[in-house]
């Protein structure tokens, strides 16, 4: 018999329902299971003088066995799992489950360590789900507007942005590293003439930060296109990017995120707010009394980004904020820098970074000026090639698809990942 899913068994029909028993209710005379699948619940009613044959399997089942059983759907208003129940004909344990290690209200750090049972509830499933119709929407945003989506090495043979951050693996008697990025070969799909590509998947960064939005393994939404006249245009592309995603999303999961977070999703409206990173300083002394530590200067932190966050919603009635005109010595080389100011930004939301993006430089002499400011030289001269042989004006950005889920949703980033990844944590 085919398997037909909980939210699609039809009354008076016969059905194969195969899935996890949630609950388990086994009285002198009869037996109530709780039936799940990835489409919902259905309440399994067991008559047991009907089938005395199931009396040894019925003691014995546990919560979160997988079983397969056929019966016939029943409306019935007394079930409170959605008026209907299964009335069941043959019950078969595909996998007996022992006793649970963890309860709903364990820690975070044994939540993961079982995560796979932690992904089980309806919760879970929905932050998947959100996330699949997100980085989904984003995917057919940038279809429609000619993105070729490419996939880039992970192994590398220098840091792609700062050599700080970067994990070393052994390569065969030589040293390679894991991708911080793909800035260094989104920009030479911009030199192999595509124009116009992203990418998602991996990055790596070696930070042992131990905060509820980094982690040393996450997922990038990367792009990277041709001909803009300045970052402004990177801006204007991501915002318009990000609105459509987040209608997508409100569109389908809205009441969904509000009954299961809490939390509502909210349509930005375009254009995004924009300030200048002197002016936002300036602003939030002004309002808030804040003041910036000399050795912070030309750059945000945490604090700063928190109360931009408030000064956004009070100024401009917006979530996002984009911030511009941070110090050179702060941001990576190949930013193209104009009056020593660099051509890119930061999108904040919810007062946390989501991407930095930027025009680069694509001024061979240029560009191999700036790399060797930081005596980056050698390391870089791979990627300087590029450069070398006709390269049109371009920018880009990277968007991290963890921290949006985890903004989106207002979980912490380890619940926002399929596997979290941290300094103290490379199991399971
Ligand atoms: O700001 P980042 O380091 O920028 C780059 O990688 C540039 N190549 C982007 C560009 O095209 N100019 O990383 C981009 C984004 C951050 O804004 C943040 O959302 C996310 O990646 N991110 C992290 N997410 C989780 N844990 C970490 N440790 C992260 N580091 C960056
Ligand atoms: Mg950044």
């Amino acid at each position: 018999m085919k398997r037909t899913l909980i939210q699609q068994a039809r009354p008076e029909e016969p059905v194969l329902i195969q899935g996890f028993v949630e609950h388990i209710r086994n009285t002198r005379k009869m037996a109530f299971l709780v039936l799940r699948d990835r489409s919902g619940s259905l309440q399994a009613t067991i008559e047991k003088e009907l089938h005395p044959e199931w009396t040894g399997l019925l003691d014995a089942l546990t919560p979160e066995s997988v079983v397969s059983v056929e019966g016939v759907v029943r409306e019935n208003p007394q079930v409170k799992l959605g008026g209907r129940e299964l009335i069941p004909s043959a019950l078969k344990v595909d996998s007996f489950a022992v006793p649970l290690p963890l309860t709903k209200d364990a820690n975070i750090d044994t939540r993961l360590d079982y995560r796979w049972i932690g992904l089980r509830g309806e919760k879970e499933r929905l932050l998947f789900e959100v996330q699949t119709c997100l980085v989904g929407a984003m995917r057919e945003f940038l279809l429609g507007r000619d993105f070729l989506e490419i996939h880039t090495p992970k192994l590398i043979a220098a840091a792609s942005e700062s050599g700080a951050d970067v994990f070393e693996v052994g390569y065969f008697g030589r040293k390679a590293y894991l991708a911080q990025s793909p800035q260094f070969y989104k920009q030479m799909a911009m030199a192999a003439g595509f124009e116009r590509i992203f990418e998602t998947g991996p990055v790596f960064r070696a930070e042992k930060s131990y905060t509820n939005r980094h982690t040393t393994e996450f997922t990038g939404f990367d792009l990277e296109f041709s001909y803009i006249e300045s970052y402004r245009d990177v801006m204007t592309l991501e915002a318009e990017l990000l609105t459509y995603a987040l209608e997508r999303v409100q569109q389908k999961y809205g009441e969904a995120i509000e009954r299961l977070y809490g939390t509502s999703v909210i349509v930005p409206k375009l254009p995004f707010p924009v300030l200048a990173l002197p002016d936002l300083y300036r602003e939030l002394e002004k309002r808030y009394g804040y003041r910036l530590p000399a050795s912070e200067q030309g750059d945000t932190t945490t604090e700063v980004e928190q109360l931009s966050f408030r000064f956004s919603m009070e100024e401009f009635g917006h979530e996002f904020l984009f911030v511009t005109d941070f110090a050179a010595e702060k941001r990576a080389f190949y930013h193209m820098q104009e009056n020593g100011v660099p051509q890119g930004y930061d999108l904040l939301w919810r007062g946390v970074e989501i991407t930095t993006g930027a025009q680069r430089e694509h001024r061979y002499d240029v560009l191999c000026r700036q790399a060797e400011q930081r005596s980056l030289g050698e390391d870089v001269k791979f990627y300087t090639e590029f450069f070398r042989y006709g390269c049109p004006p371009h920018g880009g950005f990277g968007l991290g698809v963890d921290r949006l889920t985890m903004l989106l949703l207002g979980t912490g980033i380890k619940e926002a990942m399929f596997l979290f990844r941290g300094p103290n944590r490379l199991t399971p």
